[in-house]
Order: C-alpha cells, then sequence, then structure tokens
C-alpha cells in the first residue's frame, strides 16, 4: 500500500538544542547527530553507530533514547528507560521498534537505550498533513492491530497507545515504539505518578485515576486509535477527564451491527471491567475486514 504521501519531518533542530549532551559522542560508538523527537520524559536521536560504520553495514544509523535533562536526576525515570528495555527487547515483531542495546556511558554518567531507527511520520503527524483513505487506514489497522495482539500474547501492556506513539514509513509500514510505561502483567506497576504526568486523550479513565494498567487498559486506548483512523475524529469530546463528567455516547462508525463498531463500542467502555474484548477479537476481525466492508452501512 504506497498511497501516503509522506512530507519531511521538520524535526531536526538547531545545534544549540544538543546542547545538553555534554559531548556528541557515547561510549566512543554513538555520534549523535539530531533530534528526532521529544516525549514526556525522554529525548530520542539519531546517531551513528561506529561499530557498524567500520564494519561497512549499509544501516549505520540508530535512534538513542536518554531521559530529558529535566529528569537528568531522578532515578525513577532511568528506571524507566532500563524497563523500557527489557521488556521491549523481548518483543520481537515487524511492528514493534527493535531494540538493540542499553548502556551507561560513564564519561557523561548517561544511561540510554538504542533501537532501530524508524523513518517515517507519527500518525499524529500524518493525521495533520492529509485525509488517511480507507485502504491505508485498514493496512495500518491491522499492522497495529498485529502489534498490541503480539504484546498481549506475551503478556505485557504497552500503556500507552498513543498517535505520537506509532510511526508509519513511506510505504505505510507502521511501528509501535514507546515501551516507557509498560508493564508485565505479573509485576508491579512501575511509576504510576509518572503515567499521570503523561495522562493523554488515549489514556483510559483508571490510567487517570491512578489505578494499575492492564491489558483492558490498552483495549480502551486501541479503540480510541481505530475509531480515530475509521471515523476522522476522536470518540470523545475533550480530554478524557473532561469525557469523564460528560455522558459518553459513541457515535457509530458505520452503524451499530457492523462488527468493527460492535468492537470498539465495548473497546471504550468506561469500567474496565465491563471491556470485555480481547486483542485476539480485534485480531481476528482484522484478518478477515476488507475495504468493501468499510464503506457500506450496516444498519
Ligand atoms: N526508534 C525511533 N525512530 C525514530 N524516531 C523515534 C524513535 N523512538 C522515538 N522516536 C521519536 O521520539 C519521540 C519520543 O520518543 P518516546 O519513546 O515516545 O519518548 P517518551 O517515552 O518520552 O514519550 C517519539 O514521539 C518519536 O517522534
Ligand atoms: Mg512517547
Amino acid at each position: 500500500m504506497n498511497n501516503i504521501v509522506m512530507l519531511q519531518p521538520d524535526r531536526l533542530l538547531e545545534p544549540q538544542q544538543l546542547m545538553h549532551v555534554k559531548h556528541r559522542n557515547l561510549s566512543g560508538r554513538y555520534q549523535l547527530e539530531n533530534i528526532l523527537g521529544i516525549g514526556g520524559m525522554n529525548v530520542v536521536y539519531r546517531a551513528t553507530d561506529n561499530m557498524l560504520q567500520t564494519f561497512g553495514t549499509s544501516h549505520q544509523h540508530v535512534a538513542v533514547k536518554m531521559v530529558s535533562e529535566s529528569l537528568r536526576d531522578n532515578l525513577q525515570a532511568e528506571k524507566l528507560l532500563f524497563n523500557e528495555y527489557v521488556l521491549a527487547s523481548r518483543l520481537k515483531h515487524p511492528n514493534i521498534v527493535a531494540i538493540r542495546h542499553f548502556d551507561v556511558c560513564r564519561e557523561q554518567e548517561q544511561a540510554y537505550l538504542v533501537m532501530d531507527w524508524v523513518e517515517g511520520l507519527l500518525l499524529e503527524e500524518l493525521f495533520y498533513q492529509q485525509t488517511i483513505d480507507v485502504h491505508s487506514a485498514l493496512e495500518l489497522a491491522r499492522q497495529l492491530v498485529n502489534a498490541v495482539h503480539f504484546c498481549h500474547q506475551h503478556q505485557i501492556v504497552h500503556g500507552d497507545l498513543k498517535l505520537a506513539n506509532i510511526i508509519v514509513s513511506p510505504s505505510n509500514h507502521l511501528t509501535l515504539i514507546d515501551f516507557g510505561i509498560s508493564r508485565h502483567i505479573s509485576e508491579k506497576q512501575n511509576g504510576i505518578q509518572t503515567i499521570r504526568a503523561c495522562s493523554h486523550r488515549f489514556a483510559a479513565p483508571e490510567v487517570i485515576q491512578e489505578e494499575e494498567t492492564t491489558l483492558s487498559t490498552d483495549i480502551f486506548s486501541l479503540s480510541c486509535v481505530l475509531y480515530r483512523l475509521f471515523a476522522g475524529e476522536h470518540p470523545f469530546p475533550d480530554t478524557a477527564e473532561e469525557a469523564m463528567t460528560q455522558a459518553r455516547i459513541v457515535p457509530f462508525i458505520f452503524g451499530k451491527r457492523h462488527p468493527l463498531d460492535k468492537l470498539l463500542q465495548i473497546g471504550l467502555r468506561w469500567n474496565k471491567h465491563a471491556r470485555v474484548v480481547t486483542s485476539f477479537d480485534f485480531h481476528e476481525l482484522f484478518q478477515t475486514l476488507k475495504p468493501e466492508d468499510l464503506k457500506r452501512r450496516w444498519f
């Protein structure tokens, strides 16, 4: 599916924005080049891997993630980065960012996570730039559902599914990134305060209420992203906090008997115990859903 026209992301920042790293070199191996993005807690650089360069590999670029300057003395933030390394390293899937390495640069006293550099735009940026046609939306949805289903099969809650954590390449390949607040469902939640600080429109109500995340938390956020993809707008008005106090009737996209609408209506339920659909249900549906199914009205 090549019908998404990519525009150049305007994310190459000025050299002074690299100033907060004392040197551009980490551990004598990674040469930081430019900022790829800044998230709630971390900054991600594109870097050249000297080792790959030396051995003549064609892919010399990697992405290096480290805690932002303002959180540099916060041990919790670095622990989350390590947690991301541990969990995301287990997930080898074509639609999940490949994690390479975690290390501490002694010279700079800086922990960092190295992963594949994913070329493309955030899904958030893509929405701003163009309308996504139904073929592309279906292709993207299928890849996202595959990625989330894979996480859930490994008992891992992503915890932060949203448009800014999804990268789409020029050939419409989707990559899920940012496992910074993920958790294995058998392990205790780590960093609820951080999640609160990062609350956003795609967060399930239990996240805003600072409860532990579960697989059902991802189902809510996944449903929000899918709704956004097919309806062209967010399922709830304003911020999640405001939506909590309002009547929350989510309009059907295709009709009340449409299988996708049926799943989304359950996935978007406010009460996490009533969200009785799983990633398997989404996975199964998207295996068979065709573009023509998304044009019909299902009364
Ligand atoms: N592997 C990557 N390749 C390219 N860009 C990336 C990569 N990882 C992150 N980014 C960019 O950096 C931003 C912040 O990264 P993210 O992991 O989401 O940090 P945070 O945990 O602070 O939210 C992303 O929104 C994206 O723009
Ligand atoms: Mg992020």
